[in-house]
């Protein structure tokens, strides 16, 4: 049997901001733009996150989404929401703000819960705006 892929959509929202104490204030701005502004911004994120796996036989499910969902809120959303990325959030404490880690951080954060619920992480979405966002695989990449 082929596994099937099955996603949980959570939103939050957070601020951050990208920029380097160690870079002139004009290096920040080439490289991060507005992102860079001293007194933080904010993103209304949508987060997706997609399990892989085989149907149960008792169930019929690959994974119970209430149980993903309960995941997601305690390890992720609870973590993330309102909060101020750069200061507040213990798992991205020492690296930049930016999408691309913040996808990784938020895999590490629910990798082995998701594994104890018997299904198996595939692969993370993180939309940051209406035009950007970034997919992860947890280093497996599918191409
Ligand atoms: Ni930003």
């Amino acid at each position: 049997m082929k596994n099937i892929y099955i996603t949980r959509r959570e939103t939050f929202n957070a601020a951050h901001k990208l920029r380097r104490d160690d870079w002139s204030d004009e290096e920040n701005e080439k490289v991060f733009g507005k992102c860079c502004n001293q007194n933080w911004h904010g993103h209304n994120f949508e987060l997706f996150v997609t399990v892989k796996g085989l149907p149960s036989k008792d169930t019929g499910f690959v994974i119970n989404l209430k149980e993903l969902g309960d995941i997601l809120k305690n390890g992720v959303i609870e973590k993330l929401d309102h909060k101020n990325i750069n200061l507040d959030v213990d798992f991205m404490s020492g690296k930049m703000s930016s999408t691309e880690n913040l996808v990784i951080g938020i895999w590490e954060q629910i990798e082995n819960d998701i594994l104890n619920l018997g299904g198996e992480l595939a692969k993370i979405k993180l939309v940051e705006t209406e035009n950007n966002f970034v997919e992860y695989f947890g280093g497996k990449e599918p191409f």
